[in-house]
């Protein structure tokens, strides 16, 4: 079986969860964990499998060519060269170009080298016409330049993977699908008893939509890679196994919205989600089995709250820790606030991640209760 050159873009800070996932779910030949992202060895049927059961990953690219240049006569050769055929599916792709430390380093320049050696290519030999009958959206090659060693990648994806389809309904600040499925992959790792997830402030559902169908494969909608040459003929089977399930039974989402929550539960009736309109703050989560809580609460950015930002989330944290007293509490904040929520009484620290969320330095912690 050949095997070809992959790489998952990861945001930043989640590079070990993707890892983990990654081996839990479609163990690969090899594979690498950089900063960003994780390269790996694979075949093509894997690369499909992937598309469908990977949640954290941003996009899939394969590394088509690899090449030293310092000046634009070889790249134009190189372009001219290059076997497009089994790689293009459109005539006028998107071009995302990025460069350091090389000799090359007009991004605009190189943009135009390439473009003008493709179309030299495509007079040579002229683009099968399916892009214009079946209506194919244009690729997105990355070009990157590091050290004078440009690497040549084909973006299989399309559209960020975060893109499910699942739902359109969204609240004022929903998370990304992704970074929703790498933290309740977090919160549920190790559980050795069966739960309920509860989100006290779940906005559209994020949280728990991922949670419920973290095993489920998806294709809902299409991934770049379809109309692709080397992908033609072949197609994109369902893999109808669902691997180790994980312990959650059901899901309860708690929100102040309530016409918000109306919309969500139309859209996920296909889910075992209950959703209920409250003020968490004040009314206790009662649930008839043992629960975990997930919660990314309004931080005072996008979504106002009443009061000083502090005291609102340093409330709202006591009130589950002392009263709602979870198995395991997820708690997703601004880092700047890191201070306020240091001993959480009767809870032991599971672990504690930066990363960025829209431009924002967030932590995730979880703890357990003791
Ligand atoms: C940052 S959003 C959560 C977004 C969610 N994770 C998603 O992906 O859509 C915070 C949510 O908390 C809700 N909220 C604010 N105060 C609340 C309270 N006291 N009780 C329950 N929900 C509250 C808001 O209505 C909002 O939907």
């Amino acid at each position: 079986m050949e095997l070809h050159p992959y790489f998952l873009i990861i945001l930043p800070g989640l590079e070990d969860l993707a890892h983990q996932e990654l081996m839990d779910k479609c163990p690969p030949t090899n594979a690498r964990v950089t900063k960003g992202g994780i390269e790996i060895n694979a075949s093509l049927d894997w690369m499909a499998e992937a598309h469908l059961k990977l949640k954290i990953p941003t996009r899939i690219l394969l590394r088509i060519s690899e090449f030293k240049v310092r000046d634009f006569p070889k790249l134009y050769q190189k372009i001219l060269h290059f076997n497009w055929t089994k790689f293009l599916s459109h005539p006028d792709p998107l071009w995302e170009i990025s460069c350091t430390k090389s000799r090359l380093n007009h991004t605009g320049r190189i943009k135009e080298t390439i473009k003008k050696a493709l179309t030299q290519v495509l007079i040579k030999q002229p683009l099968s016409k399916d892009w214009e009958k079946k209506n194919y959206p244009p690729q997105t090659f990355y070009v990157r330049l590091n050290d004078d060693l440009l690497t040549l990648s084909l973006d299989l994806s399309g559209d960020p993977l975060y893109k499910r389809n699942l739902q359109s309904v969204k609240g004022e600040a929903p998370l990304r699908e992704n970074i929703a499925a790498a933290l309740v992959y977090e919160l549920t790792y190790h559980l050795n008893q069966e739960v309920i997830l509860v989100d006290p402030m779940c906005g559209s559902g994020t949280f728990l939509t991922e949670a419920l169908t973290f095993y489920t494969p998806l294709h809902l909608r299409t991934f770049a890679f379809e109309t692709a040459p080397f992908f033609k003929g072949k197609t994109l089977k369902m893999t109808k196994t669902i691997e180790a399930q994980g312990l959650l039974t059901d899901a309860v989402g708690f929100d102040i919205n309530e016409e918000l929550l109306l919309k969500v539960k139309k859209e996920t009736s296909g889910l075992p989600i209950t959703f209920q309109n409250q003020d968490s703050t004040l009314t206790p989560i009662k649930i008839p089995g043992e629960m975990i809580m997930i919660c990314n609460p309004p931080y005072g950015e996008r979504l106002k709250i009443e009061g000083k930002r502090g005291t609102f989330l340093k409330e709202a944290w006591k009130k589950f820790i002392e009263v709602d007293r979870p198995l395991r509490f997820g708690w997703l904040l601004p880092k700047d606030m890191d201070d306020l929520f240091l001993h959480p009484k009767g809870y032991k620290q599971v672990s504690k991640r930066s990363f960025r969320n829209g431009g924002l330095a967030v932590t995730f912690w979880v703890w357990e209760r003791l």
